[in-house]
């Protein structure tokens, strides 16, 4: 039974969980499930390893409730939740921490093997869970940009959501969460989505508390089934001046490095652009300054026209960044996938994978987490190295960071 000591009941937060399934897929013993709704432990099979504490994005799944002796909470009960039940409502239940605890995001981050690692040394210290689904900020929509071709099977959005004045500190990787008005078909509010920055810290537009995001369509589910995403569609069809609730900010690890001279290595397909737009723009903002440091990015996309802030990416100076795409459905063209181009670009990868003071992000398909790594491989395999001996200590110094999803 799920334990982090003696009988405690291992519980996901509804009301914190954002339905990415990132702990469903990390399990080692199958012990998560969920339904349309909610995501639930099954108490009989859980061993309590924590192994799905880290990769969680939300912290959602770290809570360890005391319960009376041979009285688990049921499924039937915990799919039922739209909340975990109040502390008192069966023995002296507690939650064994928040989500918005820094320290513990960090050391968990730190913890586990494989799990996320911490922010980089020189990152700015995050400001976390500042709005929650009880207090979200209210946002205005100062804007709603299609990105990709008209003609691309893609529509993917650059959002920019205002904060009226109001101070909502985002550093550029953190995620906030978008509450969907309305209510789903069991007549219950919908579930918080979450979102990527796409906007430096300072804002798309510096100084006026707003940020961006880039978002979807979501058409298909992960099987190719048609769904019509319920959030995706209502931040697609915004308008300006329309209202979203907001939440977060949250994520304490996805940071980028403060100090002079560092480089950021990016790879990312799709709209797991966002973070990698509001790196590359906050640098390219310091630009003037010269604090030295390399930018190199790897972008996947099905071909030009689906690939969010190309034009943009294209004005940026050969000097500024080294831009490599990998573009997977240009006819005429054989299909080429991100980790493709890491491999064609093994000297400078090698080169970098070694430099202190490269950091690297992956954000994307979680597919492409497993083709990245085999390239990683054959890289450090090509130069004399060992990936499986470099890879724990990129993330003991913080220096490679993954959300995929
Ligand atoms: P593909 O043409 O094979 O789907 P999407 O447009 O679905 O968001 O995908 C973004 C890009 O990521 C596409 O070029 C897609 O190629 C590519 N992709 C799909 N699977 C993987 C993978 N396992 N590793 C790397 N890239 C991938």
């Amino acid at each position: 039974m799920s334990t982090a000591g003696p009988s405690k009941q291992h519980l996901i937060d509804p009301g914190i969980c954002i339905r990415c399934n990132t702990c469903e897929e990390t399990c080692p013993v199958n012990a998560i499930a969920h339904d349309s709704r909610n995501y639930v432990v099954m108490v009989e099979i859980c061993e309590g390893c924590r192994a799905c504490v880290p990769p969680c994005p939300t912290g959602a799944i770290d809570n360890w409730f005391p319960i009376a002796p041979g009285k688990p909470y049921t499924l039937e009960e915990q799919y039922s939740w739209d909340e975990l039940p109040a502390p008192d409502a069966q023995s002296v239940a507690t939650t064994s921490a928040e989500p918005d605890d820094v320290a513990r995001l960090t050391r968990e981050a730190t913890a586990g093997q494989g799990g996320p690692v911490a922010a980089p040394w020189s990152a700015e210290k995050p400001v976390v869970n500042l709005y929650n689904e009880k207090n979200p900020i209210s946002a205005t929509v100062a804007g709603n940009f299609r990105l990709t071709g008209n003609d691309a099977s893609a529509d993917i959005r650059h959002i920019v959501l205002d904060f009226g004045g109001v101070h909502f500190p985002l550093l550029e990787g953190q995620n906030i969460g978008v509450i969907p008005p309305g209510t789903d078909e069991q007549g219950r509010p919908h579930h918080v989505r979450l979102y990527s920055v796409a906007s430096p810290r300072d804002g798309e537009r510096p100084g006026y508390h707003n940020c961006a995001i880039t978002v979807k369509r979501v058409t298909a589910d992960h099987e190719g089934k048609a769904v019509k995403g319920v959030a995706s569609n209502y931040l697609c069809d915004l308008k300006k001046g329309d209202k979203v609730q907001v939440i977060g900010p949250f994520g304490a690890a996805f940071l980028m490095p403060n100090h002079a001279g560092s480089s950021l290595m990016m790879i990312c397909t799709g709209t797991g652009s966002a973070p990698m737009r509001a790196m590359t723009e906050r640098r390219r903002r310091r630009m003037a300054l010269n604090e030295g440091g390399e930018l190199m990015l790897f972008f996947g996309a099905r071909a030009q026209d689906e690939l969010p802030y190309f034009g943009p990416l294209m004005k940026l100076p050969k000097t500024f960044i080294d831009i490599n795409f990998a573009l997977s459905r240009v006819p005429g063209q054989p299909k080429q996938y991100v980790q493709d181009r890491i491999r064609e670009r093994h000297d400078d990868v090698w080169r970098q994978l070694n430099d202190e003071n490269c950091y690297i992000y992956l954000c994307g398909l979680k597919g492409m987490e497993k083709g990245v790594d085999e390239a990683f491989r054959d890289v450090c395999r090509q130069h004399g190295g060992d990936w499986d001996t470099l890879l724990p200590q990129l993330r003991e110094k913080s220096r490679y960071h993954v959300e995929t999803y």
